[in-house]
């Protein structure tokens, strides 16, 4: 039995492989701000390995209707809200005193990254031993993702919470950001605006970044029960709502017991940036070779504000990015502070 499953999975990888590298080849390129190319894949700009990754999901990930799923564009506030949900998830499992792996552990390594882990020999079988509810993330568009998970009419569709920014916040923390990785890899950095020019022509990753909030933004409307849609700069306002937010969309609302204990002032303390950003394990600086760069985890610290677009972009590129926005979303009330 085990081997029949595990000679099922392997034929899915191979099929998938050989499709993946028939198609690669047609898909138009762009530069991905690292000295690399993303490829444009129905639609969205991907690093090679996170397209096979989506499709690897299409051809071998078994959702579960109890599937949380956090799903950001990049540099939207994911580091956060994988700390939120994860303290909120186990809040019975720990203390919130130094035991708690927040404490001890960058969140990124407590919340699998879906088309990250899909790839791994045997990672499909890894992500099957997870007990439900299993809480993963990813930075696929909605659209990337198979029917069986989004569409409300399938038996396993899974919960989606998905942290949006303003896209202004999110070019400059994108760019800090790229230019640290490209630091370490002996690359002169990216001009701001060159980088500029790329993000607002959609060339970032896992953009178009406009395209990316949309789609969630019509699931969300579409089906509230299902995807939740938050703004890091209203999460960053009022934290404590937000908590509360998100364990009920979770069906895990806060007792009457809890809340007199003062649970979510404990979550939204341990899961702060002045927290988490001053712990050791998220200060030092241990490269760490992921499948595509080397990542550190103070990278996914920097302000950790609202705003910081100020100190940064030229009036005109504020004017561009602020046009496209009003463009993209126009009529269908959205709108970032
Ligand atoms: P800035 O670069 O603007 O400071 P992601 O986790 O999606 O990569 O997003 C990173 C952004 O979230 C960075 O923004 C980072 O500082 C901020 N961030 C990380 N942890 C945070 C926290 N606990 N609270 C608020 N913002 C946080």
């Amino acid at each position: 039995m085990a081997n029949s499953k595990t000679s099922q999975l392997d034929e899915g990888y191979e099929k998938t492989n050989k499709m993946f590298d028939e198609m690669l080849p047609t898909l138009a390129k762009g530069d991905d701000w690292l000295g690399d190319q993303f490829f444009q894949y129905q639609g969205f700009w991907l690093p090679s390995i996170f397209v096979k990754g989506s499709m690897l999901i299409h051809q071998r990930f078994k959702p579960r209707p109890t599937d949380i799923i956090l799903s950001s564009s990049p540099k939207c506030g994911t580091t956060w809200l994988r700390a939120l949900i994860f303290a909120i998830i186990n809040r019975n499992s720990y203390d919130f005193d130094e035991n708690h792996p927040l404490l001890k552990s960058n969140p990124r390594d407590l919340v699998p990254f879906l088309e990250g882990l899909i790839h791994e020999g045997g990672s499909a079988s890894f992500l099957e031993s997870l007990p439900s509810p299993r809480f993963l993330s990813s930075h696929l568009p909605f659209s990337l993702f198979p029917n069986s998970m989004t569409s409300s009419s399938s038996a396993s569709a899974c919960r989606f919470v998905y942290i949006s920014r303003n896209p202004k916040d999110v070019f400059v923390s994108m760019w800090h950001f790229m230019n640290k990785l490209r630091a370490r890899e002996g690359l002169p950095p990216l001009s701001l605006d060159d980088a500029f020019d790329l993000f607002r022509n959609g060339v970032s990753l896992y953009g178009p970044f406009w395209d990316h909030v949309l789609g969630f933004w019509k699931a969300s409307l579409e089906s509230p029960n299902k995807v939740l849609f938050l703004k890091y700069e209203d999460v960053k306002r009022e934290p404590s709502v937000h908590v509360r937010k998100l364990a009920e969309f979770l069906d895990l609302p806060f007792s009457a017991e809890e809340e007199n204990g003062g649970i979510v002032e404990k979550i939204v303390k341990l899961c702060s940036f002045e927290n988490l950003s001053n712990l050791d394990v998220n200060k030092i600086v241990k490269e760490e070779k992921t499948r595509r760069h080397f990542v550190s985890n103070p990278d996914f610290f920097r302000k950790g504000q609202v705003g910081d677009w100020i100190n940064h972009l030229t009036p005109e590129m504020v004017e561009v990015l602020d046009q496209i926005t009003k463009e993209k979303f126009q009529g269908i009330g959205l709108k970032f502070d």
